[in-house]
């Protein structure tokens, strides 16, 4: 019942990787920065701002998780009408988000409550998919340390904005210079917080994407996969 914790700092095709490994493998896939763009979300829906407001939003169960990586989705859904809910997937990858998400992710009181809703969407998709790559900045460390495989997903930060300015510009027209800027704060932010801070732990692989493509990722996490028979 495998879990593999891919981590590392934003832009290093860790999503991608991680939908795809795991739609090899049939097992299920999670997005932990989409839970908190999703709270980042609905804090800003709400008109929310303080810390402990923002994690009641949390207990609320407004969010949940489509862990099926052929089909993965951050939904937010009506506490009075259950059946109703609302897709995410694209609000959460606004500039609006993007920039607030990383302020909101280092507010201890709001990792705690997020802490139990990872775990708890792990847990299903074990029970369900019989394995689970999950992935964020700190998996390997503190949401799952018990996983099989770790993983320290990175790529310098030039090769990580062109493929996030490729991303966005189907979105939007962004430089190249913005998106290194950007991705660069962020990694900032996320790595200097003090609650669980994105960071390199010594039993962690570390994969350097810098000159792979996304099949060559792929298969690179495969191998490590197969060696260490996780794959049934
Ligand atoms: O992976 P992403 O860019 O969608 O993540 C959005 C933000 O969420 C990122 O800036 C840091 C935060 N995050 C976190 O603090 N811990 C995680 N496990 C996942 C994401």
């Amino acid at each position: 019942m495998p879990v593999i914790a891919i981590d590392g700092p934003s832009g290093a095709g860790k999503s991608s990787v991680s939908k795809g490994v795991a739609a090899k493998a049939g097992w299920g896939y999670l997005d932990t920065g989409a839970l908190y763009r999703g709270l980042t979300w609905l804090a800003q829906q709400e008109g929310v701002s303080a810390p402990q407001e923002i994690s009641n939003l949390v207990r609320g169960n407004k969010l949940n998780f489509n862990l099926d990586p052929l089909n993965p989705m951050l939904v937010a859904i009506d506490p009075d009408h259950k059946d109703k809910i609302k897709d995410l997937s694209a609000v959460i990858r606004e500039e609006l988000i993007t920039n607030s998400v990383s302020g909101i992710s280092a507010v201890p009181e709001v990792r705690a409550e997020l802490l139990t809703l990872q775990r708890d969407l792990i847990e299903k998709s074990i029970a369900e998919f019989g394995g689970v790559v999950v992935e964020g900045r700190d998996i390997g460390t503190t949401v799952w340390p018990d996983a099989e495989l770790k993983i320290f997903l990175t790529a310098d930060v030039a090769a990580r904005a062109v493929r996030r300015q490729a991303q966005l510009s189907e979105l939007a027209e962004v430089s190249a210079n913005s998106v290194a800027d950007s991705l660069a704060k962020r990694d900032d932010i996320d790595s200097m917080r003090a609650a669980s801070p994105l960071r390199q732990s010594e039993d962690q692989i570390v994969l350097d994407a810098t000159y792979l493509n996304l099949e060559e990722t792929i298969q690179a996490l495969w191998n490590l996969i197969e060696e260490r028979k996780l794959n049934g």
